[in-house]
């Protein structure tokens, strides 16, 4: 019997790309992650390595989130969740930044890098500063024993295994998901969040994974939408709330490795700027699943505009959508999930989106122009 496959192919499990594998690998990557850690009948989260007492925690006044590019994105996504479930004020800094101007750190800060590797030099250097000015240091990383890691007064795992792609995909949901949970277990500490709301956030991020399964079910629609856009010059990504890093880890991707410019915007933005630049060959990502704080009618409202000045708008709706469905060119249907969730179910059709666009374009999608996985210089 012929044997087709190369030692490369096998490790790609039979993908094309590490990049395109990684975004399968999603369903198992966050069941993984939210293993063991999911208390549902205490309404709680158990992290092996927590060391902070209630006194602790309850002191915090304030979260400073530091990273970089994708890891960045989780860290505004996970404003969202802290802020809702723990009821505590956090920044979101890029790390790079936050260096090199005079922070205002304090001793009850809590200051988390987010990084996949735990060892990009700008987030690193951030986190020591923000150590050495006193605050209370917790890194969530992908990679066991890293810089990060070792440097923090306290670590999370996010459990995603290797990710070899240079553009990051399985790392990003993971860290959603982990700041989740953590967003639950300082609600829990800190007494915002009751053992019953617990439970119902637990319950929601138990489905994730099966979420995911479900959702990867649209490629051979987001395909089709690749095809007819690959040649675009430009796109723009449109997500309010918690879909605002959406729309933006969605520009990021398609922009990393398909090398089309592209832009993510809050909505609401849209006006003091981006509207200028639609026309008939813009297309235009909007992702509306159906919540208030999505601000689902004004998002709508977006749509409409793009649409009234010709633009291509390709809608990202909940399944059972029958408004967003009439008024955009494309639709790509994900399950409804709650508006935390919602970014993590939401994310997977733009990066199928950027690997068929880049896949289509004839690029090395596993080794973008430019670019490294790691970034250990300044
Ligand atoms: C590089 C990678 C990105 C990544 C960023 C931050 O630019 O290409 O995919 O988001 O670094 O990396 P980190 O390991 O800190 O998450």
């Amino acid at each position: 019997r012929r044997i087709d496959w190369t030692p490369m192919m096998a490790e790609k499990g039979g993908y094309k790309h590490f990049m395109h594998k990684e975004i399968h690998e999603q369903p198992r990557a966050i069941a993984d992650t939210l293993r063991g850690r999911m208390l549902l009948s205490e309404g709680d989260v158990h992290f092996d390595t927590w060391n902070l007492s209630l006194e602790q925690v309850k002191s915090f006044t304030k979260v400073t989130i530091l990273a970089c590019g994708t890891s960045w994105h989780s860290g505004v996504a996970g404003k969202h969740m802290i802020e809702s479930l723990a009821r505590l004020p956090v920044e979101v800094e890029l790390a790079s930044e936050f260096r090199y101007r005079d922070p205002i750190v304090e001793k009850s800060h809590l200051v988390i890098a987010i990084s996949q590797s735990g060892e990009t030099a700008d987030t690193l250097g951030a986190f020591k500063e923000a150590k050495r000015l006193g605050a209370h240091t917790l890194a969530i990383c992908n990679v066991i024993g890293s810089a990060m890691t070792r440097e923090s007064d306290l670590h999370i795992l996010t459990n995603a295994g290797p990710e070899i792609g240079v553009a990051s995909t399985k790392a990003f949901t993971t860290q959603l998901v982990t700041l989740y949970l953590l967003a639950v277990k300082l609600g829990r500490m800190r007494g915002t969040l009751s053992v019953e709301g617990a439970q119902e956030h637990l319950t929601q991020l138990a489905q994730v994974p099966k979420m995911i399964e479900d959702v990867l079910k649209c490629e051979p629609q987001v395909k089709r939408v690749a095809r007819e856009f690959m040649n675009a010059q430009d796109f723009l990504f449109l997500g309010r709330g918690p879909m605002h890093p959406v729309a933006l880890e969605g520009a990021l991707k398609l922009k990393e490795i398909s090398y089309i410019h592209a832009e993510g915007y809050a909505g609401g933005e849209m006006k003091h700027g981006p509207i200028a630049l639609i026309d008939e060959k813009m297309p235009v990502v909007v992702i509306a699943p159906k919540h208030p704080h999505v601000a689902y009618e004004k998002i709508i409202g977006n749509i409409e505009e793009v649409r009234a000045r010709g633009g291509k708008v390709i809608a990202v709706i909940d399944e059972d959508d029958t408004q967003a469905d009439t008024l955009a060119d494309h639709v790509i249907r994900i399950p409804a999930a709650s508006a935390l969730l919602a970014p993590v179910v939401a994310t997977i059709p733009l990066q199928l989106l950027a690997y068929h666009v880049a896949e289509m374009r004839g690029n090395d999608v596993d080794q973008p122009r430019n670019l490294a996985k790691s970034v250990t210089v300044e």
